[in-house]
């Protein structure tokens, strides 16, 4: 069994000496002006024992990374009427991309790019007053990380609605196509308040337990979603989660991962742990730089990939 404290110990110190760290994302306003010197680290493996390291405890602005909570909130709602209205398939351009929406009929690539991500926004937004659909969310992320003090992040949410153009072009591109049955500012404000939560790498990581355990909220925990459903949502997460990189993250680091332009990504090794990483300075796809290298590390030392023979790793 590899020392998972020193391995969480000595990736941290590494990259937090490390001199080539991305660009924050500046698209998104107060994004600009988050310090590019942090870096965090959690990791919760199958017994429930956490360990952290770095500025594990600093909340950040998950972004997409929420996209994984609420697709399984969609698949919740709907179940698997979801894929009538988005894909499966890697789509090989960047999350904010328009182009295969006219070709494909408005019928997103995957839930994990933000036009995939606003159609399950618009599932769950079936039935209530955006605010009511905002706040079901939060509250299943709270009960899956065991903490009420999760929050969004209002001037990052408020940031996203004035400034979020390509999101509102393809909120209305995809209402033309007849797949978003709200209208458009609704369903971009579930999307956007989604986005803007707020977590820390220790909330983070213990949110996707329910990942590492084929659907139970913890060890010998309730039952979140069956055991085919986390397989179905880690399997997207490894060929959809980093968009255009998704490739090259299953190469480095072989685990489901998904990551989020705050600079977070959440890595599942099943059956083994859910690792939380944060950095937010980013690679050219919009995705941690920092993080990835971080996890390419962590597999290295564990072992941990769903592609070594025995599933999930040595360890
Ligand atoms: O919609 C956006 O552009 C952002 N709120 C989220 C994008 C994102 O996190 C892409 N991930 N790497």
């Amino acid at each position: 069994m590899a020392d998972i404290g020193r391995i969480v110990h000595e990736v941290a110190q590494e990259m937090a000496a490390h001199p080539e760290r991305g660009e924050v994302a500046s698209y998104i306003p107060p994004l600009a002006h988050v310090d590019p010197g942090q870096f965090g680290l959690c990791i919760v493996t199958s017994d429930g024992v956490t360990h952290a390291a770095g500025d594990a405890e600093e909340p950040f602005s998950i972004q997409s990374v929420s996209k994984v909570f609420a697709l399984t909130q969609a698949l919740g709602k709907v179940g698997d009427t979801l894929w009538r209205r988005v894909g499966r398939e890697p789509s090989g351009t960047p999350f904010n991309s328009i182009v295969q929406l006219e070709r494909e009929q408005g019928i997103p690539r995957n839930p994990f790019i933000n036009a995939g991500a606003l159609v399950v926004s618009d599932v769950n937004l079936a039935g209530h007053e955006p605010r009511v659909a905002i706040g079901e969310l939060l509250r299943f992320i709270r009960y899956l990380a065991e903490d009420e003090t999760i929050v969004i992040d209002e001037t990052v949410a408020r940031a996203e609605q004035e400034t979020g153009f390509r999101n509102i072009a393809l909120a209305n591109y995809m209402k033309a196509f007849g797949n978003l049955t709200h209208a458009a500012p609704l369903t971009l404000g579930v999307y956007f308040h989604q986005c803007a939560i707020a977590m820390s790498c220790r909330q983070l990581a213990m949110a996707g337990r329910y990942l590492m355990l084929g659907g139970l909220h913890s060890p010998g925990g309730a039952r979140v979603i069956s055991a085919q459903r986390a397989r179905r949502i880690n399997a997207l997460m490894l060929t959809c989660g980093h968009y255009d990189a998704s490739g090259d993250f299953a190469f480095r680091v072989g685990l489901p991962g998904k990551s989020g332009v705050g600079g977070g990504i959440l890595a599942i090794a099943p059956g083994k742990a859910a690792i939380a990483v944060w950095s937010p300075g980013l690679n050219e796809c919009g995705n941690s730089r920092l993080g990835t290298l971080a996890l390419e590390r962590i597999a290295e030392a564990t072992g941990w990939s769903v592609f070594s023979p025995s599933g999930s790793g040595r360890s």
